[in-house]
């Protein structure tokens, strides 16, 4: 394709400068935002009489014309053009001839691909904000149905009490919660500053209107520094930081749920149609997705560290090193949204292996907090409470019981504060059901949860 900028040089390039210059490969799937700057940059020029509104109304039209040809796949891009950009300017001026070589008057490309990443920035931080909406809502639905069942909570991988299966996925939804409220500071952040009007560096001398600008495409703002505007990718930074915050959480849940599907914990069963099996062992089930989100962790903070390190040492205000932003950019929001995406079903489709969950349970003498504090209720210190059932607890490891299993008599060896009542007391739905300060593991404590969940999600 032949090149826009070719004035100053001839406007040929050895093959190899075309190869490492071209960004259109990449950045061809901002064709929509590139179309609608365009299209605000065309009524703002009408506006403040910079071309006429004929002008105006003959691009526009072109433009959308190029939109609905490119969706339609009547218009191929082509990739021998250098970015998204000239592309459609080149297209344009094809279709409606010399008024389309208006279009870029009071612009450049530095402020135009600043403007077009932003608006595709914003966008996805709404769509990853929809999908964690939903993932919020099957934790919730999942947890619901949970509230009663009985797991081990673990600290440092040990039995430490017993929690319901409802409060470890709510944990989960908690982490969701704080993902999009980042993902939403981050587009109120980006909302605020349109860069468009910043043109190459330093502003235009055409008359224009940044803020009408701006506000027909949505931004309540504009950056108010023209070399920070077109310079500025704070905001992928940011997006990609809180994306490879929701990896960490998905990882985190990906670890838990390949452990629970194992022979060693029993906790859960995945249905055949989220299981992969093996070439060579025929009893295979393996937790593939999870692994692989777990694994496509790395590469969403991979992104990060690109992004990060293109960015480093940067002078102001645009250098071409910022082209490279964004492949790391495009691949974590793609790659996050799969994998929240892959969540939503694999959570709703776990099966709970309540028994499983239950039989753990008893193990560990996980109750042995409930013991102390069945102590304090009659009238023992917390400290010499906790060491009175450390006693206990040894002793029952020697006698090759659980707590719940050790006689009456045996236990007023201890202290004879321990009545009948002690074996009500560690049954471990008990020990659950107690927990019911603010946040606890009650099942009540859990609606509460699950209904503020719902609340956020519905506002
Ligand atoms: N393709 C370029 C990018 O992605 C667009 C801006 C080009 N600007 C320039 N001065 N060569 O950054």
């Amino acid at each position: 394709m032949e090149k826009l900028w070719a004035g100053r040089t001839a406007g040929t390039t050895a093959n190899l400068v075309d190869e490492i210059n071209s960004s259109i490969g990449v950045d061809k799937r901002l064709y929509k935002r590139d179309i609608a700057g365009s299209i605000a940059h065309a009524k703002m020029m009408a506006r403040q009489g910079i071309v006429s509104q004929h002008e105006a109304d003959l691009m526009i039209e072109g433009l959308e014309g190029i939109e609905r040809d490119i969706t339609s796949g009547d218009l191929k891009i082509d990739l021998t053009a250098e970015d998204i950009h000239m592309f459609v300017e080149q297209v344009l001026t094809e279709r409606i001839g010399d008024t389309g070589k208006m279009l870029h008057t009071a612009r450049s490309r530095n402020d135009q691909v600043a403007l077009d990443t932003k608006l595709y920035c914003i966008e996805e931080a709404e769509s990853v904000r929809a999908l964690l909406c939903d993932l919020l809502r099957v934790l919730a639905d999942k947890a619901e149905k949970s509230t009663g069942i009985i797991m081990p909570g673990y600290t440092h991988m040990q039995h430490a009490q017993p929690v319901s299966f409802g409060q470890h996925l709510m944990a989960y939804a908690m982490m969701c919660e704080r993902d999009i409220s980042r993902l939403d500071d981050c587009k109120r952040r980006m909302l605020e500053r349109s860069p468009i009007g910043a043109c190459a560096l330093a502003g235009t001398t055409f008359d224009i209107d940044r803020e009408y600008e701006a506000g027909l495409l949505g931004f309540t703002g504009i950056a108010m520094n023209s070399m920070d505007a077109v310079s500025d990718r704070d905001h992928f930074v940011e997006l990609i930081s809180d994306l490879a915050i929701v990896m960490m959480h998905i990882s985190r849940l990906s670890e838990e749920i390949i452990m629970w599907a194992t022979s060693e914990f029993g906790f859960i069963h995945l249905p055949d149609e989220y299981t992969t099996g093996s070439s060579i062992m025929p009893q295979k089930k393996n937790p593939d997705v999870a692994e692989l989100c777990r694994g496509k962790t790395g590469r969403v903070y991979g992104d990060l560290m690109s992004l990060l390190t293109t960015l480093k040492g940067m002078p102001l205000a645009y250098n071409k090193d910022i082209q490279e932003d964004k492949e790391p950019l495009f691949d974590a929001v793609e790659t996050v949204k799969l994998c929240v995406e892959a969540f939503i079903e694999i959570v709703d489709v776990m099966e709970v292996n309540e028994e499983n969950m239950y039989e753990s349970a008893k193990k560990g003498y996980i109750n042995a907090t409930d013991m102390a504090d069945y102590l304090v209720v009659k009238g023992m210190p917390f400290r010499d409470a906790y060491n009175v059932s450390g006693k206990i607890v040894s002793y029952c490891l020697g006698r090759g019981c659980a707590l719940e299993e050790l006689p009456l008599e045996e236990f007023r060896m201890f202290s004879d504060l321990i009545e009948d009542d002690i074996y009500q007391r560690l049954d471990l739905r008990t020990c659950m059901e107690k927990r019911n300060s603010a946040g606890g593991t009650s099942p009540d404590s859990v609606k509460k949860q699950i209904e503020y969940i719902r609340n956020f999600i519905g506002k």
